[in-house]
């Protein structure tokens, strides 16, 4: 059955030529896009639906989320916000939490979330584990992440666990951990920063999930200026992730490499710092790409248009590269070409706005512009 979505406002693409569509149409098929132009040359459909000058976004992808743990970090929060300064340290008590639930209060917890994440027009997310910590908690984690989503991330590299050695714990992670998780996960992840895996760790723990057939992404340069960026770029990462403190050297090998820099800045929101420069990482050349970071400890935010408010007023982007880049960036930050774009053959995830366009979800920030959600072809929102 074909669906005509007629009299859009403005219809943002996601495509590099016509990138966006002024009285736009869209034609549904089934699961995929059939048809995208002006109102006035689309085709006829089995149904019509008005969408009655509002905007038409494809729907986000949310590409760097935390969503298997229990608990929840409140208090750390609040030391926070009078004056305690964030460290990687309190991913441990995330970790004590998580390992004492149940495999349905995780995929509870998990549900709840992405049902949030949905409301606010999120169509694609990926998942970590990495509140486990041991062979048969990261094994779970990414059983049940496998569940919501394909884009399943091991990340037993997220910190080394109370009760063990850094050496003894990379041993782990490369040998019984990973042979229990790479079933469940498509992408190999670690936290490459101080307090948790230095840069010899994190490539030897990269190099291992790539032999075992993951592909690479990596948290880097998030608190400090390390290895991180450079290390994704040499083993040919899908992205680098915060990317906040970059050198030169840092910003023209992501240019080079095209390793995607994904932006977080709900954890510089969270963590009360400063921001990363969007706009250095634009102008060099690199592909960008935005994610909410959803964790219980830096980044408590589902919310992809919050993102893009942050990234308008606080990171140097224009609106149009914020809906680009927490689209069609996330999805080459997935590697994947069907979603985050509305084009023919794309699967028909779509958000209707009760705004005439994706400028608003900046110019009206913190305001629930999203209205309907439709993802391959069905409504869920
Ligand atoms: O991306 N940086 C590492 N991991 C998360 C934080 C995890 C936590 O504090 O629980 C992040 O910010
Ligand atoms: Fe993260």
């Amino acid at each position: 059955m074909s669906v005509l979505f007629d009299r859009i406002g403005v219809l943002y693409t996601g495509e590099r030529e016509r990138e966006e569509i002024a009285d736009a149409a869209l034609v549904v098929d089934g699961e995929t896009v059939a048809w995208v132009g002006r109102s006035a040359d689309a085709p006829a459909a089995d149904q019509r639906f008005d969408v009655d000058g509002r905007g038409v976004i494809p729907g986000f992808v949310d590409s760097h989320a935390h969503l298997m743990f229990a608990g929840d970090r409140t208090a750390e929060f609040a030391a926070r916000m009078s004056g305690q300064v964030y460290s990687a340290g309190g991913i441990k008590t995330t970790v004590a939490a998580t390992r004492q639930a149940t495999d349905p209060a995780l995929a509870a917890n998990a549900a709840v979330l992405l049902a949030e994440m949905a409301a606010q027009g999120t169509t694609t997310v990926e998942i970590k584990s990495g509140y486990g910590l041991t062979v048969e908690d990261e094994r779970r984690a990414l059983e049940i992440a496998g569940r919501f989503t394909t884009e399943t991330t091991f990340l037993g590299a997220h910190v080394v666990p109370p009760g063990i050695g850094s050496d003894d714990y990379v041993r782990l992670v490369t040998g019984p951990m990973l042979t229990a998780c790479a079933p469940h996960a498509r992408w190999v992840d670690v936290f490459c920063e101080r307090g948790a895996f230095d840069g010899d760790q994190s490539r030897e723990i990269l190099t291992a999930g790539i032999k075992a057939g993951l592909t690479a992404r990596i948290h880097a340069n998030q608190l400090t200026e390390g290895p991180g960026v450079r290390i994704a770029c040499e083993l040919g990462a899908a992205s680098a992730d915060h990317c906040t403190h970059l050198s030169d050297r840092d910003v023209s090998m992501l240019a080079d490499s095209g390793v995607v820099a994904t932006l977080l800045p709900g954890a510089e929101f969270s963590t009360r710092s400063p921001y990363p420069d969007a706009r250095r990482l634009i102008d060099a050349g690199v592909s960008v790409a935005l994610a909410t970071d959803c964790n219980p400890g830096s980044s408590f935010t589902s919310s992809m248009p919050f993102c893009v408010a942050l990234a308008v007023r606080e990171m140097g982007m224009t609106p149009i590269e914020a809906i680009r880049a927490a689209t069609a960036g996330g999805a080459r930050a997935l590697r994947r070409s069907d979603v985050g774009v509305l084009k023919e053959g794309a699967r028909a995830d779509l958000v209707i706005l009760n705004a005439p366009s994706y400028v608003h979800l900046a110019y009206r920030p913190g305001v629930p512009l999203v209205t309907q959600v439709w993802r391959a072809g069905r409504r869920i929102v």
